[in-house]
């Protein structure tokens, strides 16, 4: 017996360590032993390469993809954009489509619309679906999700991320990123950190509180390091604190890969490297994208000249730089490829199968949010003899193009007016442009080729001649608008909609506006529509889901992830003016020429986040000034009511427990949420903080229980006379709701 084990024993390590024993197994298993043998060959690798090879793996050798090292078997990285969807193939040299035919995906829903679901566990369904996706297109590294905040509704980027909330996007990234590694495919967490405009985001310098930077701006990505063990993450354009955030001292170096402990790798931003020692000692892993900051310049010999390619080798090889800070690069990188290429079992993935179209479109159907709904407008009922008249560019507007590098290209995507036309068989659809804007380019704005007169009119006959009015409008995934490579100049609907809306009232009373965007918008109109559904950017499924909404298939149960602000200035970030959002140049303070921010943008702006914490709600909460539509703000079809609502302690952690009743007659999903408060606390503090939440399934006349569990430590605030975390003692108020202003019952706990 004893023999037999032995021997067993004795082949399985040899198995192990020669590696013949399943790859990928050994480099996805988290015990110690299996880490130990892929850290000893990770050891033996780095032990047989040259120094130029070691450099070689530390920056770009195309586009999207690094070098490997062919003697001894070890494979390139190739990487792919985006969030919601893998990218199509991108030339090797250039920011030009290669033009493939077999690179059409899913078109996944933008990250605003999954934080809106509130639903983690959808979350992971995403990312699971999204790797699968990715590995079918052969990419290791997947760039994204996005967890920057949303600070103003001027960013053209806020699309891409997931709100206004640290904890929400801790919630909802976690998962996500776990879904996406079961693969074998890295994610990787951006823009770290502080990427929370794009204009001017190349040379914008950020100055922000510890206090902010702690509550605000880096929870998702602690989270995403700390519990989702996320295997890469992405340096940011801008500067914060006078220093480039791709290798910057206290983020990159201390924070993340000292605090939180980060054994993955630092990607640069496309572009976003701009020194050699900085990039070798603060923490900078892989250099991608210098000298192409989107506009596409390229020179010969290009990914030799990176500041970690033939510079970085001259200050090893001269000792400027010690070959342990190499060393710790190729480590990491080494251990990215052994958590995805280097596995011998990789499967293949899939792509554009109905499992992942179906996640995209319960993706889709829950992350739209119901904002108003007078006199039931919605459902609207299928029946034989109604006319519905859609009007609206963003009926027949494809959402996957443009936007930037989170562009998509899939097999199929079903639009708004398409949706409906299939979902409705009595009812008859009629259907008018209405308006009409450019093209979607990168970094420009083209005019629209239709006559807006025409539209117009027609638009109006349409309307005349239906019983409903869908108007389906919003923004466009085109520059200035939602978009990468700059902001939004204007918070008011464009292209003329409001016009256009008031003209269509004045004809016909029955409209319900479809709302298409990935930011809030001001709406002097809100009066004259009698119902709104916020419809984000939905991907390849997103008709389908929009008439699952507007058929009342599906009940909604989506809630807002940022605020709407009545108007522009109501924004914190906005009404501290320029110099918090969008920046000025210190230097020339005194000069009337800056106030002019379009002719004369600023050399080197810099900004100060002079909100501080109270970002978005908490801002709104906390100064008394009541928003549009508030956070977590998000209606039904059915009616739930919360009752029994208590609080139970714990040692380390309370309880709550509520009731969620479902008084409606459509069976729905509500989302509990938990905000707490601390009283009377020793630093200014925001009214109230979301704490928990919980999205519950309710039949129509039936009840359930919810419970959510919140840990004492998680109400602790970062107190910078310490530079930690400090836990007051005393009083703090539990308030149990639906929405950030919809609040069931307020209860008081005490912490000892
Ligand atoms: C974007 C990144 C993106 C990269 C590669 C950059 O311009 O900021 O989010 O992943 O390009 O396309």
């Amino acid at each position: 017996m004893i023999k037999v084990s032995k021997f067993l024993c004795f082949v399985l390590t040899i198995l192990a360590i020669t590696g013949c024993k399943n790859d990928k197994e050994v480099a996805l298993n988290t015990n110690t032993s299996s880490s130990e043998i892929v850290e000893a060959k990770i050891d033996s690798i780095i032990s047989l390469l040259t120094l130029e090879e070691k450099v070689a793996l530390c920056h770009a050798q195309s586009k999207f993809s690094t070098k490997g090292v062919e003697r001894l078997g070890i494979p390139e990285i190739w990487m792919a954009d985006g969030p919601h969807g893998v990218r199509a193939e991108i030339s090797w040299d250039d920011w030009a489509y290669a033009g493939w035919t077999n690179d059409s995906i899913t078109a996944f829903p933008a990250l605003t619309c999954l934080a809106s679901t509130f639903n983690p566990s959808l979350a992971e369904q995403f990312g699971v679906a999204l790797g699968e996706e990715a590995k079918y297109r052969k990419k290791d590294v997947l760039l994204g999700p996005g967890v920057n905040i949303y600070r103003t509704p001027m960013n053209g980027r806020n699309f891409e991320y997931m709100g206004e909330d640290p904890f929400l996007a801790s919630k909802m990234v976690v998962p996500y990123i776990q879904g996406v590694q079961r693969n074998g495919v890295a994610a990787c967490v951006k823009h770290f950190a502080l990427n929370n405009q794009e204009r001017w985001r190349d040379e914008v310098n950020v100055e922000v509180s510890d206090r902010a930077l702690h509550e605000i701006y880096l929870p998702a990505f602690k989270a995403a390091v700390t519990e989702a063990n996320v295997w890469s993450i992405m340096g940011a354009y801008n500067k914060f604190r006078g220093q480039y955030t791709t290798h910057h001292e206290l983020l990159t170096k201390q924070i993340l890969k000292g605090d939180w402990g980060f054994d993955g790798v630092v990607v640069s931003d496309w572009s976003s490297t701009h020194n050699t020692m900085e990039a070798a000692l603060n923490g900078l892993d892989i250099e991608m994208g210098t000298g192409t900051d989107g506009l596409g310049t390229t020179t010969a010999n290009h990914y030799s000249n990176y500041f970690l390619a033939n510079p970085f080798l001259k200050a090893l090889k001269n000792g400027e730089i010690p070959e342990s800070i190499v060393d710790d690069k190729v480590r990491r990188v080494l251990r990215l490829r052994y958590r995805t290429n280097m596995s011998n079992n990789r499967s293949l993935g899939r792509a554009n199968n109905k499992e992942h179209h179906d996640v995209a479109r319960q993706v889709a159907t829950e992350g739209i949010v119901l904002l108003k709904n007078d006199n039931n407008f919605f459902p609207i009922k299928d029946e034989t003899g109604i006319t519905i008249a859609v009007i609206g560019e963003n009926a027949t507007r494809s959402m996957t193009k443009g936007g930037g590098s989170s562009e998509l290209k899939p097999k199929f995507e079903v639009s708004p007016l398409q949706g409906l036309q299939e979902r409705y068989k009595n009812a008859k659809i009629i259907h008018s442009m209405g308006y009409a804007s450019g093209a979607s380019v990168y970094d420009n704005v083209l005019p629209s080729p239709y006559d807006a007169d025409s539209l117009r009119t027609k638009a109006i006959e349409v309307a005349k001649q239906a019983d409903i009015i869908l108007f389906v409008g919003g923004l466009t995934k085109s520059h200035l608008q939602d978009s990468e490579g700059d902001d939004r100049r204007q918070y008011q609907l464009p292209f003329g909609q409001e016009e256009l809306l008031r003209d269509i009232k004045n004809v016909n009373k029955n409209v319900g506006f479809v709302m298409l965007t990935g930011n809030a918008v001001e709406m002097p109109w809100l009066d004259s529509v009698e119902g709104l559904l916020q419809s984000w950017y939905l991907g390849s499924m997103a008709g389908h889901a929009i008439a699952d909404v507007i058929s009342g298939n599906v009940n909604p149960s989506g809630k807002l992830p940022f605020s709407f602000p009545k108007k522009l200035e109501d924004n914190a970030a906005i009404s501290f003016g320029p110099e918090s959002y969008p920046g000025v140049d210190l230097t020339r303070i005194n000069d009337n020429a800056t106030l002019n921010l379009e002719s004369n943008p600023p050399v080197s702006p810099t900004q100060e986040y002079k909100e501080g914490i109270l970002v978005g709600y908490r801002w709104h909460d906390t100064k008394n000034i009541e928003p549009q539509f508030a956070f977590g703000y998000g209606l039904s079809y059915t009616s739930f009511e919360l009752s029994d609502i208590r609080v139970d302690h714990q040692d380390d952690s309370f309880t709550v427990t509520c009731g969620v009743a479902n008084t409606g007659d459509m069976d729905g999903a509500e989302v509990v949420q938990v905000y707490v408060g601390k009283t009377d606390s020793k630093v200014q503090r925001a009214l109230k903080e979301l704490k928990g939440f919980s999205k519950v399934k309710v039949n129509k006349g039936e009840k359930q229980s919810v419970s959510i569990t919140i840990d004492k430590a998680d109400l602790a605030f970062y107190d910078e006379s310490i530079s930690d975390w400090n836990l007051e003692k005393g009083d703090y108020e539990v308030y149990v709701g639906n929405a950030s202003n919809n609040i069931s019952k307020k209860l008081n706990i005490r912490i000892n």
